[in-house]
């Protein structure tokens, strides 16, 4: 296992599998006038290979847990392949995948079918304008909630994303709330974060999890519980009397970097330690130099060995963005 400097092991990896998306989101790839996305070419992106051999050297490392995310890990062509290829990896015993589920219908069987066992979901509105606005495209929620009902009745646990905008979909928190409450299915509020350059972020655009959760409690009264592991990202509740959850992933009003054991490594095979690092290093460009497996541990070792990272912690109230980052649509949240 590896330790950082503040001590905190390294167990998760999540892999961005394409920096593209279908979705244009206000708050990670808002299509403003002038805007222009340039997306990886092909040949710089990590091949299915090189992303098991990387996930094979950190399992090794004491990773127990991979995550798949974009851009839109659906838009991935075979994505099915590489998880099956990524579950016969010894010492992983979770694979999972977070999508906008623009495509989970079509793709929700062959996830199953490929080993996968759970999947996150952003959906931000039920209501059909606002969702439109949110996404960037116009897709309406009925698109997603087919995938979210198909990805059920293929057997996958699906747990729900919103983010919370203040003034754009904060009058759809109740609506959600009910809703995912009568369906049984969790439902995740996040905070907007300052995550990239590109989304604008402002403190008073956030709408804190104390505040969501007093609303939701008034209507239906919550109860906290024990977290499902150690560094989980959202704070779990269930409503009174039942086992539905619901959860608050609060970045900003109560940062969790203390228990952070995630490293991110991007689609063109760079590696992050903090979602709102600068600068990644270059597993892939090594990996493509010939370098050994034995020689790739030692430039991770080193890296993890002395991470500092604890953004959301050091933010302090006066954020602003500033400076170069990596988008959240580079990274996969
Ligand atoms: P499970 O608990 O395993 O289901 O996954 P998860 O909640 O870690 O994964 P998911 O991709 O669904 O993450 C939900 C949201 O939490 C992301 O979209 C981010 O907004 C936020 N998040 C996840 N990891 C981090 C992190 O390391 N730092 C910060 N600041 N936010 C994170
Ligand atoms: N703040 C909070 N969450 C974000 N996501 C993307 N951008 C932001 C942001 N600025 C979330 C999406 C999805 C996941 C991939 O990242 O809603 O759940
Ligand atoms: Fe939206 Fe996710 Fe696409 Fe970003 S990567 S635009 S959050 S669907
Ligand atoms: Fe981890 Fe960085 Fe997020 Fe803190 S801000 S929880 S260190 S990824």
């Amino acid at each position: 296992m590896l330790y950082d400097a503040y001590k905190r092991p390294l167990l998760d990896l999540r892999i961005s599998v394409t920096d593209r998306c279908n979705f244009r989101c206000i708050y990670c790839m808002p299509e403003t006038e002038g805007q222009q996305y340039c997306f990886m070419k092909r040949e710089h992106l990590m091949t299915f290979e090189e992303i098991v051999r990387l996930a094979n050297i950190f399992a090794r490392l004491g990773v127990r847990k991979i995550r798949l995310t974009g851009g839109e890990p659906l838009l991935r062509k075979d994505i099915d392949v590489l998880i099956s290829m990524l579950k016969e990896i010894e010492g992983i015993q979770d694979i999972s995948l977070t999508t906008n589920g623009f495509l989970l219908k079509q793709y929700a069987r062959r996830l199953k079918e490929a080993g996968m066992k759970r999947v996150n979901v952003s959906l931000d509105a039920l209501n059909n304008d606002i969702f439109a606005v949110m996404n960037g495209r116009g897709v309406k929620s009925e698109v997603i909630l087919e995938g979210i009902d198909e990805a059920l009745a293929q057997g996958l646990a699906v747990k729900i994303n919103m983010v919370v905008k203040k003034g754009m979909n904060d009058s759809e928190i109740l609506p959600m709330a009910r809703f995912f409450k009568e369906k049984g299915v969790t439902l995740r509020f996040i905070e907007f974060m300052d995550v990239g350059s590109l989304n604008g972020w402002k403190l008073d655009e956030v709408v804190t999890s104390k505040e969501i959760y007093e609303m939701i409690t008034k209507e239906m009264p919550l109860e906290p519980l024990e977290a499902n592991y150690v560094g989980e990202v959202a704070k779990r509740y269930r409503y009174v009397g039942t086992n539905i959850e619901v959860g608050f992933i609060s970045s900003v009003s109560a940062a969790f970097c203390s228990d952070c054991t995630r490293c991110r490594i991007s689609a063109e095979g760079k590696l992050y330690t903090c979602l709102f690092a600068t600068d990644g290093a270059d597993l892939l460009k090594n990996m493509r130099n010939g370098a050994t497996d034995e020689e790739i541990i030692a430039q991770i070792r080193r890296i993890w060995e002395t991470r500092h990272d604890r953004y959301s912690e050091e933010r302090g109230k006066n954020t602003t963005l500033k400076g170069k980052r990596i988008e959240m649509s580079y990274i996969g949240g």
